[in-house]
Formats: structure tokens, C-alpha cells, sequence
């Protein structure tokens, strides 16, 4: 059988230095556990609008349909902030995300016990967290038409449409019961059916799939109280689900929790593939970070996990995954921080190179 395929797409601003760790991790499962993969590059973003005046190629759109998972580092930039809206960094990561069509967008917030401290909630009510948010990701306002801007009488107006199908909602729901079933078997769902039409369909439609999993224990809240209840007491949650604007909200609110932006992963899952893999898109939580960028001060863990996501969810390594995972703890644990991480008296902060290389060798460290 030939080696699973991984198109890298580092993007700009942090995202070329984050992925340069990512390939040290990629190189120590060849090297190490005899699991190569075929990685191949290329550009998005603002990267690409500089080589070829579009953020995604037509040919690395084809790429990406056809490797077995996409690792993609960040996009943007102030250089692009006055480029028309049709060729802005972003919208080459949302055209990768919707004809890939990645509807399933799972965002875990997890607390490293090294780094409790470092959230700006207190201890006890951060320690120990483990939720995942399900964002829908390929509908909604983001999407939804009419959009644009226009002009009535004598002034401007801006317009964004959200539209949720029945099929849409059904199929995210079921990729959350689905991961609800093998964690905590809890799922809450957040919309505003107090207010939006949209809204009211979606908790219908997840309460008709809540059928097929009466394992699962489900519950529903208004998403404005879920964001109140996401700093209350996070732990309450398990999984949430949520439609694509909720969900780009709600998961900046819970990544700052677990204190810093900069170790969050994320995975963005379509329908499966002839070869019984899923469409398949793994990114860090963070952005391009553009003010440090260059400077070796960004972290790669989020990209690191992002990776292991890949190993769980796209190449059924779950044991690998757990491996990389427990190679992260384990460098937190020994107190090792990027400047992001820094509080603490007395600690100085390494490179993210020097971070890739700690996690390799804590690689070394579990044969
Ligand atoms: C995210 C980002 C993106 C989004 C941007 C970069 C288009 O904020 O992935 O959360 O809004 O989805
Ligand atoms: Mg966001």
C-alpha cells in the first residue's frame, strides 16, 4: 500500500515557522516508527496571492481534493488588509474549506496541568478541562446568500444571510453525537431559537438525530448563555455543537481558557473518501500572528497537535496520536515554554525551534 499523503500549506506570518516543528514530528515518525508519509508543499493566503494574485491556486485546490489530509498553518496579514475583499488571505482558506466540504469542524479546549496558571480563570475551574467544540464550518452566514453591500435610497447597506438546510444540520449533528459517544457521552447544542428562525430548525433537527443516540445525553442552550456558561464552569461541558458564526465565537472564548491561544488544534472533517478516509483539513487555532512573526517567539504546539489530530482522524493512528500528545505534556511538564507561556519567575523562554526540538526528543524519550 503506498504512504498516506499530506499536502502542507504553511500560509504566512507564523504559519512557515509553526510548520517547520510540524516537519521535525513528521520526519521522527518515518525515521522512528517506520510510518513515512508523502508530504508535498504549497501555497495559500497571502503567500499565494503574492506568487500567482490569488490566495489559492486552482492547482493546490486540485491537490488538496486529492491527498488523504491538509496541514495548513495560518493566513493573513497587515500587507493584505487593503486588498479587495474577493483576494484577501482568508478567502483562500474558506474556498479550501468549502469545496472540500469540511461541515465538521471539531475544536478541542483542553487545560494542560502545567498550565493552569496561565488561564485567566482561576485554577480549579480550568484545571482538568476537556471539551470539543463541533462547529459547523461550509454553511450559514458565512455563506448564506444574498450577501454583499448595497445601495438604498442615499445610503449603503451591508448584507449577510444565515440559512441552515435540514441535511446540513443533520449531518454536522451527527459527527457531534457521533465524538460524543466516545468521550463523555454528553452533547449540548447552541443556537438562538429565541430569535432566529435558523435557529429553531437547528434545535428540531438535532433533537430528531438525538433519536439514533439515546446513549447520549443531550441538552440545549441559547448561545449567548452558552458563552456565559463557557466561563462559568466550563466543565460542565462535553461536546457542543454549534452553527459556523456561534462556533468561530465560542471557540475563541474556550481556547482562551485553557490560557493560551497558541496550543489549540483544530480538525475540519468532510464525508468520507473512496478510500474510506474523510476529506480532511488540520490547522492551529491561531492566527498568523503577524507582530512576532519571524522572530522564532511563536509556539508550534498548536500546530504540533493539529498534527496528531491527523494521526487520530485521518490515518487511524489513535496510539501515535496519544504518543505526540503525551510527548507535549511531558515538555510542558519539565516547565519548557515559548515566550507566549511566560509568567512564571526565573524561566526563560525558547525558540520555537527549540520547542520542536524538545518534543522530538520527548518523542525519543517514550521508545
Ligand atoms: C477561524 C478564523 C477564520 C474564521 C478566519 C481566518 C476566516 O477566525 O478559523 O476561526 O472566521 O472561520
Ligand atoms: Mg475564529
Amino acid at each position: 500500500m503506498s504512504n498516506p499523503s499530506i499536502l502542507i500549506l504553511p500560509g504566512d506570518g507564523i504559519g512557515p515557522e509553526v510548520m517547520a516543528e510540524v516537519k521535525k514530528v513528521i520526519s521522527w515518525f518515518g525515521s522512528k516508527r517506520d510510518q513515512q508519509f508523502d508530504v508535498s508543499e504549497d501555497l495559500v493566503g497571502g503567500a499565494a496571492y503574492d506568487a500567482h494574485g490569488t490566495p489559492l491556486h486552482d492547482d493546490t485546490m486540485a491537490k488538496a481534493q486529492e491527498v488523504d489530509a491538509v496541514l495548513l498553518g495560518a493566513v493573513g496579514g497587515p500587507k493584505y488588509d487593503t486588498l479587495d475583499f474577493s483576494v484577501k488571505p482568508e478567502r483562500g482558506l474558506l474556498r479550501l474549506r468549502k469545496e472540500m466540504d469540511l461541515f465538521s469542524n471539531l475544536r478541542p479546549a483542553q487545560c494542560f496541568d502545567a498550565l493552569a496558571d496561565f488561564s485567566s480563570l482561576k485554577k480549579d475551574v480550568v484545571a482538568g478541562l476537556d471539551i470539543m467544540i463541533v462547529r459547523e464550518l461550509t454553511s450559514g452566514i458565512y455563506f448564506g446568500e444574498p450577501r454583499g453591500i448595497i445601495e438604498e435610497g442615499n445610503e449603503r447597506v451591508g448584507i449577510n444571510t444565515q440559512r441552515y438546510t435540514e441535511s446540513e444540520i443533520d449531518r454536522v449533528a451527527r459527527s457531534a453525537f457521533e465524538l460524543a459517544m466516545r468521550r463523555g457521552k454528553k452533547l449540548c447544542s447552541m443556537e438562538k431559537a429565541n430569535v432566529m428562525e435558523s435557529g429553531i430548525l437547528w434545535r428540531e433537527v438535532v433533537t430528531e438525530v438525538g433519536q439514533d443516540y439515546p446513549e447520549v445525553e443531550l441538552s440545549h442552550m441559547y448561545a449567548d448563555a452558552g458563552a456565559m456558561q463557557l466561563c462559568r464552569w466550563p466543565k460542565q461541558f462535553d461536546v457542543i455543537v454549534t452553527d459556523n458564526l456561534f462556533g468561530d465565537l465560542l471557540s475563541d472564548a474556550a481556547a482562551m481558557l485553557t490560557g493560551s491561544l497558541g496550543m489549540l488544534p483544530s480538525a475540519s472533517l468532510g464525508a468520507p473518501m473512496e478510500n474510506g478516509r474523510p476529506k480532511a483539513l488540520y490547522e492551529p487555532v491561531h492566527g498568523s500572528a503577524p507582530d512576532i512573526a519571524g522572530q522564532g517567539k511563536a509556539n508550534p504546539i498548536a500546530c504540533i497537535l493539529s498534527f496528531a489530530m491527523a494521526l487520530r482522524y485521518s490515518f487511524d493512528l489513535g496510539a501515535e496520536a496519544d504518543r505526540l500528545e503525551q510527548a507535549v505534556e511531558k515538555v510542558l511538564a519539565d516547565g519548557v515554554r515559548t515566550a507566549d507561556l511566560l509568567g512564571e519567575e526565573g524561566v526563560t523562554p525558547v525558540t520555537t525551534s527549540e520547542m520542536g526540538d524538545a518534543i522530538v526528543a520527548a518523542l525519543d524519550a517514550s521508545l
